[in-house]
């Protein structure tokens, strides 16, 4: 444990790493490792029936995030960052024991004002949740149901559910921030006969990236930013300067003069993304987080905020011998290497995906207002992020019957946008539209002062974390299928999710 030893909850002496010092595209990318099955075990919601079982162990582990940086200290699910993947089918359920086998210190800043960090709390707390899977709340990863180093949960995932991009990671309360900073995230992909059908790029022309960014210091370490308050370290945003692909600094990969499958997730803690490709290339997006859309949509620009999924193909036959770059804004953040051989290319692009029948408004049974609340103090610093301006520990508010349709209408009378996910199930943008807060804050009335805006092209299929904008009321329409029991809802800007801006909510049997 060379790099890490001698340094205190991370306060290493180095200096900022200027992102321009690094040579650029010198690592190759790397590709985050399958997950091994252990064993099979009994299925608990079928009796008899063998599904496999994994187990995957949280440890520290050194490694260097670019080709001239020391190891930096990561922790992480299997010894990588990201963890490995696990490939579910569809229908068939599998067991993952989650062992948390971390140090008994954190070696980032926690602040123990935050509800859930206390003092009195072990340090080192974990729990993980598969965003965007459909599971019984038992294994969904509750973020009271953390466990310390030394101790496991075994969670079953039945995967009833379409073919799509989950990802797993941490979700201990008032820690998530510090414990998915450090490297607890993975990709969890479910499959489907009907995706199967579509031919699409597969096996190596399948490939995740994975895109967070993270402050870096000139000694390869990590750096998480503190407020300057010691008591209160909490920060409202964390934007980094290095953007990381798969772990890596400025990664390049090796492409064939063919089609290429890229599953695309924003693990940031905050930063939104405005993907680009050199020359205005087009990307064609063929899915959003929960699946497939109904046709490709050939986009310049692809937005990802964090815990986003986009699922695009891109087509580099007519770039044999040409090099591409992945940008975000001026940021870029990866090359691509086409190789001048021809090569045959059997995969398909369909013109028709998967149908996305559209929910009607008329089968919600309850529509919510909600809202999204920051708290700031007397000099205008933000202390809190509320949602319908209830801390986590109050009383259950948000009670769906299961198997009902409901529309939450979500306020944002704050100067940022927020990524809002609901826990379990999958849901559809009805529409955007422009609202005066002043006026709801004062008579409690919506006054309208813009037109409805439907969701972007490449938000209109199946979604389970929506870009809630300033200003605006987002709808969005939603099934409550699954389990009845407790889940939670809450923004995936991970410093807002930490610091109040998460609910419980439960699905009750219909009486
Ligand atoms: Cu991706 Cu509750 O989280
Ligand atoms: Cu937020």
């Amino acid at each position: 444990m060379a790099a890490g030893a001698g340094t205190l909850a991370g306060a290493s002496a180095a200096a900022q790493l200027d992102p321009n010092k690094l040579a650029k595209f010198v690592d190759p990318l790397p590709i985050p490792p399958p997950v091994r099955s252990r064993s099979t075990r009994v299925a608990p919601d079928r009796p008899g029936k063998q599904v496999p079982y994994y187990r995957i162990e949280m440890t520290e582990i050194q490694s260097p995030l670019h080709r001239d940086l020391p190891p930096a200290r990561l922790w992480t699910y299997g010894g990588s960052f990201p963890g490995p993947t696990f490939t579910a089918r569809s229908g068939e359920g599998l067991l993952v024991e989650w062992a948390n086998q971390l140090p008994n210190r954190h070696f980032l800043p926690i602040d123990h004002h935050l509800h859930g960090a206390e003092a009195n709390r072990p340090e080192v707390r974990a729990v993980v949740h598969v965003h965007g899977a459909k599971v019984p709340p038992q294994s969904d990863g509750y973020p009271e149901e953390w466990i310390t180093p030394g101790k496991s949960l075994t969670y079953y995932y039945p995967n009833q559910q379409e073919a799509a991009l989950l990802w797993y990671h941490d979700h201990a309360m008032g820690i998530n921030r510090l414990n998915i900073y450090a490297g607890m995230a993975g990709l969890y992909i479910v499959r489907d006969s009907f995706e199967d059908g579509l031919n699409l790029p597969s096996g190596g022309y399948e490939i995740p990236l994975v895109i967070c960014d993270r402050f870096l210091k000139t000694d390869g370490q990590l750096d998480y930013p503190v407020s300057g308050m010691p008591d209160a370290p909490w920060v409202p945003e964390v934007f980094g300067n290095v953007m990381l692909v798969n772990g890596k600094a400025f990664p390049y990969l090796d492409v064939q003069p063919r089609k290429y499958r890229f599953r695309i997730l924003n693990a940031s803690n905050g930063r939104f993304y405005n993907l680009t490709l050199s020359n205005r290339e087009r990307f064609q997006q063929i899915g959003t987080d929960q699946g497939l859309l109904p046709a490709p949509l050939a986009l310049e620009m692809i937005t990802l905020a964090p815990g986003e999924r986009a699922d695009v193909v891109l087509d580099f036959s007519s770039h044999a011998g040409e090099q591409m770059i992945l940008a975000n804004e001026t940021f870029q953040l990866m090359q691509f290497r086409v190789g001048r051989a021809r090569v045959q290319d059997t995969s398909a692009l369909p013109t028709a995906l998967r149908p996305v029948p559209r929910m009607e408004e008329a089968s919600a049974v309850e529509t919510r207002i909600l809202s999204i609340d920051e708290l700031k103090n007397a000099v205008g610093d933000t202390i809190t992020m509320l949602l319908n301006n209830t801390p986590w520990h109050m009383p259950v508010t948000e009670k769906p019957v299961l198997n009902s349709t409901e529309i939450w209408a979500i306020l944002n009378p704050t100067e940022d946008s927020h990524p809002i996910h609901i826990h379990l199930v999958r849901f559809q943008i009805l529409d955007r539209r422009r609202y005066d807060p002043f006026t709801y804050t004062t008579t409690g009335k919506i006054r309208f002062t813009g037109p409805v805006e439907p969701p972007e092209p490449g938000e209109s299929g199946w979604k389970d974390t929506v870009r809630v904008h300033a200003g605006m009321i987002t709808r969005i329409i939603m099934k409550f299928e699954g389990y009845p029991g407790r889940y939670v809802w809450h923004c995936h800007v991970l410093e807002h999710e930490d610091n109040e801006m998460m609910r419980p909510y439960e699905i009750v049997k219909p009486a």
